[in-house]
C-alpha cells in the first residue's frame, strides 16, 4: 500500500530518494518522508500530503559524500494522515520504513512502554524502531539486535532500518510484502517495486518472504531462517517506462485511450489464425482438472465475474467466482480438480495473494493473471499469464480490467480447446470476434466530445445504478466502481432483471440510471427493465446500437455482431464517463482521496 525506497552510497540521495518516492506515489499519498545518514549526521524531514509537499521543504537541503538513506510514501493504515503518523519513525538514534502490518504491534508497544520507551505516533511502525533500540541496549551487536527485532514481528512487512549505531549500513527484512534489491557497482538501492531503481541499478535481486539482512559497503548479506543465504542477482531492465502522460490530461485517460494498443500486445502470440495458443502453460495443465475457482478483489474481481459466463459457456468448465477477502475466512471446501485462478493487476494485494497461499495448501494447482511480472502472486503461482497492459498509473484501473478481461476469454477458448468442448465454428466465430476488439476500443473524438457534454447533468442527484444482464452485469457492477471512485458519487451496478426486487423504490427523475442495452444479449428483455424504470421517472442514460425512445440520454454504440465486442465498446463509454464527471467536479482524477494504487494490507 505504500511505497519505500533506500540508497547507500556517494550519490546525492535526496533527489534519488524523491524520485523514487514519486514512481510509488501511486501506491499511496498520504504523507512521506525521508531520512539520512551522512558520517554521524542524521536528517529527517517528513511532510503531509503529496511528494511535491516534501520537496518544498527538502528544497534547500542536499546530501555530499557517501551515506545511507530510506524514504517512504505513506497510504494511512494505523493512525491519522499526519506528520508524527508518516514514515520514516525515529527511536533514540535509529530509523525506520515499513509497509504491511505488524499485527502484534499492540502487545509490543505496551511491553516498550511498560519499560518506559514514549511513542510518538499511532503507527504499528514505529514499534519496530523502539524494539531494534531496545535489543541494542542489552546486544551491542547490531546486527543481532536487528534480528531479534525482526523474530518477534509477526504480520506482513516489508522494512528498512537505519542506524547511527552503524551508519553506514542498511538493515532490511522482507516478510510478505514486497523488498527488492538494486546494485550498480558500489551503490546499492532497496525499492517496494522496480520502478523507482529502473535507470539507476543495473542488476536486481528480487527478495524472498522471510530474507533479511544488511547492505554495507556495496554489499549485500543475505539471511533467512537457514542462515546465511546465496543469491544471484538479475539483470534488470534499462527501458524506463515514462511516466509521462504523453499529453493527457490524466493518466486514467491516457491508458482509456490506450486500450486499444494494448490488447494487441494482450493477444499478440496467443490468438492465431484458427488456434490459441498459450505457451504460458504446459501440455496437460488442465488434465484432471473439472472446475475453477477465481478469487480477485475490486475491478479484478469484476473482470473474474465477467469469466464466469465466458469458462461455463464457451469451455463448459463449472466456475466459482469469490472476492478474496471473503474467501479467506469462510473455511472453502476446495478439491484437487478445480485450478485455482487469481486475478490482480499489481500483482501484491494481499487478500489476493493470501487466498492464492490457502489455495496451494489445500493442494490446488495454481495459475494467476496479472500485469506486474515478478510480483509476489506470480512468484507464488505454478503458472501465470500476464496482461501485458504496461505500467497502470491512474489509480482507477481501466486498461487492467479490459486486458484481464481478454486474457480470460482467451483462456475460456484455450480451455475449450484442449478439452475438446469447442466446435470449430465456435472458435472461429470468438478469433474473429478477438481480431476486431482493439478497433471496438478506439476512442473517436465524437464520443469523448458527447460525453463531455453529456457529463454537466449528472453532477447531482441522489445516486446511479448502472444496470445490465449477463456478462453486462458484472460491466455495470465496474461502470459504476468506476463512476464511485473518481466522482464521489454513489453508484450502484445492479443486474437489470433485479431492480423490481427492490431497488426500484428508489426510482425518480434524480436517479440516474446507466444502462447496458447489447443488441447481441437479451436485448428485449433488458429493455423491459428499463421500461420498467422509466415509468417510475427515473432518468435514463441508455448504451446501445439500438435507439431507444424512453432515453433522456442515448450514446450509440457501433459494434452488434458480437456480445465481447459490445462489451468493450461500452467499458469504454462507462470509463469516460466518469472521468469527465470527475473533471467537471474538480476532483483528483488519477488519486482519488481514501485510495492506493496497490492494496498490500488486509
Ligand atoms: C479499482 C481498482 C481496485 C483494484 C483492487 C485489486 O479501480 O483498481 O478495485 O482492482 O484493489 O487490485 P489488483 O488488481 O492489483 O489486485
Amino acid at each position: 500500500m505504500c511505497g519505500i525506497v533506500g540508497y547507500l552510497g556517494l550519490n546525492e540521495k535526496k533527489e534519488i530518494l524523491l524520485d523514487g518516492l514519486q514512481e510509488l506515489e501511486y501506491r499511496g499519498y498520504d504523507s512521506a518522508g525521508i531520512a539520512v545518514i551522512e558520517g554521524n549526521t542524521l536528517h529527517n524531514f517528513k511532510a503531509i500530503g503529496k511528494l511535491k509537499n516534501l520537496r518544498e521543504k527538502t528544497k534547500n537541503y542536499a546530501t555530499k559524500g557517501f551515506g545511507v538513506s530510506i524514504g517512504h510514501t505513506r497510504w494511512a493504515t494505523h493512525g491519522k494522515p499526519t506528520e508524527l503518523n508518516a514514515h520514516p519513525h525515529l527511536g533514540q538514534y535509529s530509523y525506520v520504513v515499513h509497509n504491511g502490518i505488524i499485527e502484534n504491534y499492540q502487545s509490543l508497544k505496551e511491553e516498550l512502554q511498560s519499560k518506559g520507551v514514549t511513542f510518538l505516533s499511532q503507527t504499528d511502525t514505529e514499534t519496530i524502531v523502539h524494539l531494534f533500540e531496545a535489543n541494542h541496549t542489552h546486544n551491542k551487536n547490531v546486527f543481532s539486535a536487528f534480528e531479534e527485532t525482526i523474530e518477534r514481528l509477526e504480520g506482513a512487512y516489508a522494512t528498512l532500518l537505519i542506524t547511527e549505531a552503524d551508519s553506514d549500513t542498511i538493515y532490511f527484512a522482507k516478510h510478505g510484502s514486497p523488498m527488492l534489491v538494486g546494485f550498480h557497482g558500489d551503490d546499492v538501492y532497496f525499492a517496494s517495486s522496480d520502478t523507482p531503481i529502473i535507470g539507476k541499478a543495473t542488476a536486481v535481486y528480487y527478495l524472498d518472504d522471510g530474507d533479511y539482512g544488511y547492505a554495507s559497503k556495496g554489499k549485500l548479506h543475505l539471511f533467512d531462517a537457514n542462515g546465511a543465504k546465496a543469491f544471484t542477482k538479475q539483470a534488470l531492465t534499462t527501458d524506463k517506462i515514462s511516466a509521462q502522460k504523453d499529453g493527457y490530461r490524466f493518466f486514467m485517460e491516457k491508458e482509456i485511450y490506450e486500450q486499444s494498443n494494448v490488447m494487441t500486445d494482450t493477444m499478440m502470440g496467443r490468438v492465431l489464425d484458427d488456434t490459441i495458443r498459450l505457451d504460458e502453460l504446459e501440455k496437460d495443465f488442465f488434465k484432471d482438472i473439472t472446475a475453477i475457482k477465481i478469487c480477485a478483489c475490486g475491478t479484478s474481481y469484476h473482470s473474474a465475474l465477467t469469466s464466469a459466463y465466458l469458462f461455463e459457456r464457451i469451455a463448459k468448465v463449472r466456475c466459482d467466482i469469490e472476492i478474496a477477502s471473503e474467501f479467506r475466512y469462510k473455511e472453502p471446501l476446495l478439491t484437487k480438480d478445480t485450478l485455482f485462478i487469481t486475478i490482480s493487476q499489481s500483482g501484491e494485494t494481499a487478500d489476493t495473494l493470501e487466498a492464492l497461499k490457502m489455495a496451494k495448501r489445500a493442494g490446488l494447482k495454481s495459475l494467476s493473471i496479472c500485469n506486474v511480472d515478478n510480483s509476489s502472486i506470480v512468484r507464488e503461482s505454478d503458472a501465470s499469464i500476464l496482461t501485458r497492459a504496461g505500467i497502470e498509473k491512474g489509480v482507477a484501473s481501466t486498461k487492467a480490467f479490459a486486458t484481464q478481461t481478454m486474457v480470460l476469454w482467451i483462456l475460456s477458448l484455450y480451455i475449450g480447446q484442449e478439452k475438446k468442448t469447442l466446435s470449430k465454428e465456435t472458435l472461429e466465430t470468438e478469433i474473429n470476434a478477438m481480431i476486431h476488439t482493439p478497433k471496438a476500443l478506439i476512442v473517436s473524438d465524437t464520443l469523448h466530445e458527447k460525453l463531455h457534454r453529456l457529463s454537466k447533468r449528472y453532477l447531482h442527484g441522489h445516486g446511479f445504478f448502472f444496470i445490465g444482464r449477463d456478462i453486462f452485469f458484472p460491466l455495470a457492477l465496474e461502470g459504476a466502481l468506476k463512476l464511485k471512485e473518481i466522482s464521489y458519487m454513489h453508484a450502484e451496478g445492479y443486474p437489470a432483471g433485479e431492480m423490481k426486487h427492490g431497488p426500484i423504490a428508489l426510482a425518480d427523475s434524480e436517479l440516474f440510471t446507466i444502462a447496458l442495452m447489447p443488441k447481441t444479449m437479451h436485448y428485449d428483455k433488458i429493455k423491459s427493465n428499463v421500461e420498467e424504470l422509466s415509468a417510475r421517472d427515473a432518468t435514463i442514460c441508455a448504451i446501445s446500437p439500438l435507439p431507444f425512445d424512453l432515453a433522456d440520454d442515448f450514446i450509440q454504440t457501433h459494434y452488434d455482431s458480437h456480445p465481447m465486442l459490445e462489451f468493450f465498446e461500452m467499458m469504454v463509454v462507462t470509463q469516460l464517463l466518469a472521468l469527465e464527471i470527475s473533471v467537471r467536479l474538480g476532483n483528483d482524477v488519477d488519486m482519488p482521496r481514501n485510495l492506493a494504487k496497490s492494496v498490500t494490507v488486509e
